[in-house]
């Protein structure tokens, strides 16, 4: 099977950056959960169910998680109590998802779609919370646009929470976690699917990726309100929250209204009043 070239160098090439994305990630999705685990030290879980106590009372309303994977964080947050939608644009992803939610007994609680984050299937305001976990280094081209889009489908008074991996300001800890994810993840990500070069784009998507407190402040410019971080697992994953305004100063490409294609599973879901 030959390799893809990796997102950030497929630009070099004349392709598209959010394509490769979306083949890599199709492509490793049946080996994502055990990478996952194995080189997190089995750590991720308590990440996803961090993000989800972030949440607060809106954890147990309706639920979007963006790019949502396998699932893990939207089934987090069905057990929470949600009713939860997760979109990701990799088919397989989306697949592997449904299963586990189907093996989990959630699926009455759930639904799953395929979807790009930067042009959300779903209506104006139809979501308590939003969700996302390791994806924005991936969408970066349409960091903004994402994060827009977030905003547009949360409700006034809705709460989003991101986790993203960071740098850990402690020079010690940044040396031996360089090391690790240098050294030691690629071989675990070749071993278990035969290729390494995922996991070299992993390490340079977060040696380019912004701090938390310039993450942080971006989520502000976009309009959210009540923003704010705090590190995890010292310092090597950041959790990011924000609220959506009631009287926003909404950027201007939201308020252009995009028309809504494709399914509307929030909006039939939950009616509001
Ligand atoms: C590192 S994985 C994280 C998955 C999951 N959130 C988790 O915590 O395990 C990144 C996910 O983002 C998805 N993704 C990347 N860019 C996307 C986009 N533009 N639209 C939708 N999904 C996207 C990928 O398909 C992949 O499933």
């Amino acid at each position: 099977m030959g390799h893809e070239i990796a997102p950030d160098k497929v630009a070099a090439s004349g392709g598209s950056f959010t394509v490769a994305v979306q083949r890599m990630f199709d492509k490793l999705a049946p080996r994502y959960d055990a990478f996952n685990r194995w080189a997190s030290l089995g750590l991720d879980g308590g990440w996803r169910r961090a993000a989800i106590r972030r949440l607060g009372d809106c954890a147990r309303g309706t639920v979007l998680d963006v790019a949502t994977g396998t699932g893990d964080v939207a089934l987090a947050a069905a057990r929470a109590g949600g009713r939860v939608c997760g979109c990701d644009f990799a088919p397989r992803m989306v697949a592997i998802a449904r299963a586990k939610a189907a093996t989990a007994g959630l699926s009455s609680g759930t639904s799953f779609q395929v979807a790009r984050a930067e042009q959300l299937p779903y209506k104006e305001a139809c979501f308590d919370a939003v969700t996302s976990a390791f994806a924005m280094r991936n969408v970066r081209p349409a960091l903004d646009q994402v994060l827009e889009e977030i905003l547009r489908v949360l409700r006034p008074g809705g709460r989003v929470v991101i986790l993203e991996f960071s740098e850990p300001r402690f020079a010690p800890v940044r040396w031996g976690h360089r090391v690790y994810t240098r050294a030691l993840v690629p071989r675990i990500g070749r071993l278990l699917t035969g290729d390494s070069s995922p996991f070299d784009y992993l390490n340079r998507s977060i040696d380019a990726w912004e701090t938390p407190g310039q993450f942080a402040a971006r989520i502000q410019r976009v309009g959210f309100i009540e923003v704010g971080h705090r590190a995890l697992s010292l310092g090597t994953v950041a959790l990011h929250w924000g609220t959506r305004p009631h009287c926003p100063p909404r950027p201007a490409s939201v308020s252009a209204g995009r028309a809504r294609m494709g399914p509307d599973p929030a909006a039939e879901r939950t009616p509001r009043g």
